[in-house]
């Protein structure tokens, strides 16, 4: 198959938000526990932090880090993770149906950020919580002193404030499966007023409000609408979810889809620009993509899933530790395209989750620390994007999908970076059997060269199936493109059946 693709150092549709490459971490299955925190791991600094993990964590390039939850934060009280940890109460975690043990909590979240090297997007309780415990934890973090709620921080160990910007009004609380599941309208007017109170308590917050947990909900499209008719003025970002998976062995569809998550991008992006016309606003509201990766939920292509949730109570059960294969980070590549492609309405995204929980980090408990497939389209884009998004002109033969439609076979994202005078090519091969020729018109890069090209494919003696695991942890990984042609103003490349390049 064939595709052309013309990138001109003109056309460019903004700054490359380094927001866009976020993760998330939820006190959920093994992310937090023997993920990155395992007290008595040989690997684990005195604070339980475990270096094996963070040393990955650095090198995957996460920029901004969603806490504590997901579902979790929905039954969370902020005070349980604070203050001396012996002191701290044991409670069921209902989301999960897992016992949490407060071990961790937003101190040693942000300790840890600290030596991460990420911001942090803490997430606030409004599935049982709110409008006081919202004000209350704003002014625990970031007010300088001098009342009780800084003083009680600073009596906890921490003189300075955490001064965290970007906060979460709640989450997915659209879906009946939520602890505290609303209406668009009770949320709407909770957001409201729980932006404003944070606000009033840190003016310089950033606030994103619960969107759909995916576009397949009955309420997608009014629930947007609605939450921000009411919320328009306080909230910044309208968050959205989305997972993906292959069902009944429909590669096709799977690998296509990144046409639902530009749809999905497409269609909040004109519905929050319909609630500003209505209002007559001159503020944008923009995307916050805060949780979106592959995971199986049905139809399990591998052979020990474990069920998303508990069945006794327990710590830190196995939950969805899925094991990436080729063809998911191919998709993985796809979707970080799409989320860059946008990045002119789409400000933050984090992939779900960082370590064990459908994560590109895997670990073990009292064992070693690998890196999923998908750790590399995500690494390598982190590092390489940089500067101004080309708007690239792609013409790519087609596959025809059951589930969305007509997609392009070559599936292309692009950057160019004035200060390195670098261009980052980001490219996915969506072709199951056939290698795709790609020519690339390079307007206005004069003098160009390839500095490096990179390739992600199935592996000799491998599958499509082919997954990094504790037996053969580095089964896949980035290997050298070969052939890369650079004449005057054009580039030649081939990219092999099902492979992802940059
Ligand atoms: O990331 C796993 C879960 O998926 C999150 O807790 C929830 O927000 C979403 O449904």
């Amino acid at each position: 198959s064939r595709a052309t693709i013309t990138l001109d150092r003109d056309f460019t549709i903004g700054e490359v938000p380094r927001r866009l490459f976020g993760s998330f971490v939820e006190h959920m299955g093994r992310c937090v526990y023997t993920g990155i925190y395992e007290p008595g791991h040989p690997e684990s600094d005195e604070r339980g932090f475990r270096q094996d993990v963070l040393k990955l964590v650095k090198e995957l390039g996460a920029t901004v880090i969603r806490y504590p939850g997901g579902n979790f934060v929905s039954g969370y009280n902020w005070e349980d993770g604070v203050g001396p940890v012996s002191e701290r109460p044991r409670r069921l975690d209902g989301a999960w149906h897992t016992v949490e043990t407060n071990a961790f909590g937003l101190h040693e979240f942000v300790e840890w950020s600290k030596e991460a090297g990420t911001e942090i997007m803490e997430a606030i309780n409004l599935g049982t919580r709110g409008v006081n415990e919202a004000r209350e934890l704003v002014e625990y973090a970031n007010h300088p002193g001098g009342t009780a709620l800084s003083d009680r921080r600073i009596a906890n160990g921490a003189k300075d404030p955490f001064d965290i910007k970007l906060w979460c009004l709640g989450n997915e609380l659209d879906g009946p499966w939520q602890i505290g599941h609303k209406t668009a309208d009770e949320y709407g007017r909770l957001a409201q007023e729980a932006g404003k109170a944070m606000r009033f308590v840190d003016p310089t917050i950033e606030l994103v409000a619960v969107g759909s947990s995916n576009s397949g909900m009955p309420t997608f499209g009014s629930w947007e609408h609605t939450v921000l008719s009411h919320a328009y003025d306080e909230v910044d970002y309208m968050s959205m979810h989305a997972y993906y998976q292959e069902h009944d062995g429909d590669a096709e569809s799977f690998l296509a889809s990144a046409v639902d998550m530009d749809y999905f991008i497409e269609s909040v992006t004109a519905t929050a620009d319909a609630v500003r016309a209505k209002r007559k606003a001159k503020k944008y509201i923009n995307l916050s993509f805060d949780e979106w990766n592959v995971w199986y939920q049905r139809g399990l292509t591998t052979d020990d899933q474990p069920s998303a949730v508990s069945q006794s109570w327990r710590e830190h059960p196995r939950l969805i530790e899925d094991a990436y294969n080729v063809t998911d980070a191919v998709v993985v590549g796809t979707l970080l395209n799409s989320l860059l492609r946008h990045g002119d309405r789409v400000s933050i995204a984090n992939q779900a989750q960082l370590v064990n929980v459908i994560a590109p980090i895997r670990s073990e408990e009292n064992g070693p620390a690998w890196k999923q497939t998908i750790f590399w389209p995500f690494a390598r884009m982190a590092a390489l994007a940089k500067g101004q998004i080309l708007r690239a002109a792609v013409t790519s033969d087609r596959i025809e999908t059951a589930q969305f439609g007509d997609a392009d076979l070559v599936d292309v994202s692009a950057t160019y970076d004035e200060a390195s005078g670098r261009v980052a090519l980001f490219l996915a091969n969506r072709g199951l059997e056939e290698p795709a020729e790609v020519d690339v018109a390079l307007r206005g890069f004069a003098g160009a060269r390839v500095v490096r090209a990179e390739l992600l494919e199935v592996p000799e003696g491998g599958s499509r199936y082919t997954a990094n695991t504790l037996d053969a942890q580095d089964a896949v990984g980035l290997v050298p493109l070969e052939g890369v042609t650079v004449d005057g103003s054009s580039a030649k490349l081939s990219l092999p059946a099902l492979s992802w390049a940059v």
